[in-house]
């Protein structure tokens, strides 16, 4: 599988929700941006109330929308996404909180249309699919998600992650063929590789603070890719890179080359 083999090389750079450092993140305009600099996209997917898959990373609208400037809606404070309908996220704007314009805007980005832009331009995409439970099942996230990517003929070009692995359990149950990798944050799970056998995951994303040498030889010995996130230091790249990780998540994608020259 191409995007597996691309996982497993050294030195990868993941454009993290898209170019976010020069557009507005989790846009098509942050996906178009980060073409040729990066090779792969990393996004974030979370739904609306009535289960949509849209890309967006907090779990409340206000940092990357105009909802509150929007006197209709001050009722859904604090504005979460799963309370809005999917027409009520089609009717906001995405992108003059970032140009600081009213009138440069964006429109939503749902993962329907991310995965007809990666297929049209060939690259590989990143789902990280966000912790809902307690709003939606585990199985009706996963079913949702899985629809959409064999809908759009995308098994092949994604890699799932979560924070919630029990996610991933259940996407390796019903679509062995999709990659996955779990995600986590400031602690290893206890006995990590057995966790990981367990889970049936292809790689390990974890934060910048939490990688030592030791684990990531551990990890690729075992046959697991390794990513990093968020990483937007070139010096600290190249120091993971010689470690043995594969990817960072970056939000600085300018340093592609200099990485790649390092
Ligand atoms: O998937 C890597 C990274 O995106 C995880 O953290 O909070 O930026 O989604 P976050
Ligand atoms: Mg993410």
């Amino acid at each position: 599988m191409k995007f597996l083999k691309l996982l497993n090389q050294i030195g990868l750079i993941a454009a993290h929700r898209g170019a976010r450092s020069i557009s507005p993140e989790n846009t098509l305009t942050a996906l178009k941006k980060s073409i040729g600099k990066c090779d792969f996209i990393e996004i974030d997917v979370q739904f609306s109330r009535e289960g949509v898959a849209v890309v967006m990373h907090d779990d409340t609208l206000e940092r990357t929308t105009n909802v509150a400037k929007i006197d209709s809606f001050v009722s859904k404070k604090p504005y979460k996404v799963c309370d809005f309908t999917i027409d009520e996220l089609l009717a906001l704007d995405y992108g003059s909180w970032f140009y600081k314009d009213e009138n440069h805007k964006e429109p939503l980005l749902t993962l329907r249309d991310a995965l007809e832009f990666i297929k049209e331009n060939d690259i590989f995409l990143n789902i990280e699919i966000k912790d809902m439970h307690g709003i939606f099942s585990d199985e009706e996230v996963v079913d949702t998600v899985v629809k959409e990517i064999k809908n759009s003929d995308a098994s092949e070009s994604v890699l799932l992650s979560s924070f919630r692995h029990e996610y991933l359990k259940i996407i390796k149950e019903k679509a062995p063929n999709i990659l996955t990798a779990a995600l986590v944050e400031g602690k290893h799970p206890h006995r990590l590789l057995e966790y990981l056998r367990e889970l049936k995951v292809n790689g390990y994303n974890l934060n910048n603070e939490l990688v030592e040498r030791q684990t990531v030889e551990m990890l690729r010995e075992a046959g697991f890719f390794v990513g990093v996130y968020t990483v937007n230091d070139s010096a600290r790249a190249k120091e993971l890179f010689s470690m043995g990780v594969n990817s960072i998540f970056s939000d600085s994608l300018n340093k592609k080359l200099e990485v790649n020259s390092l």
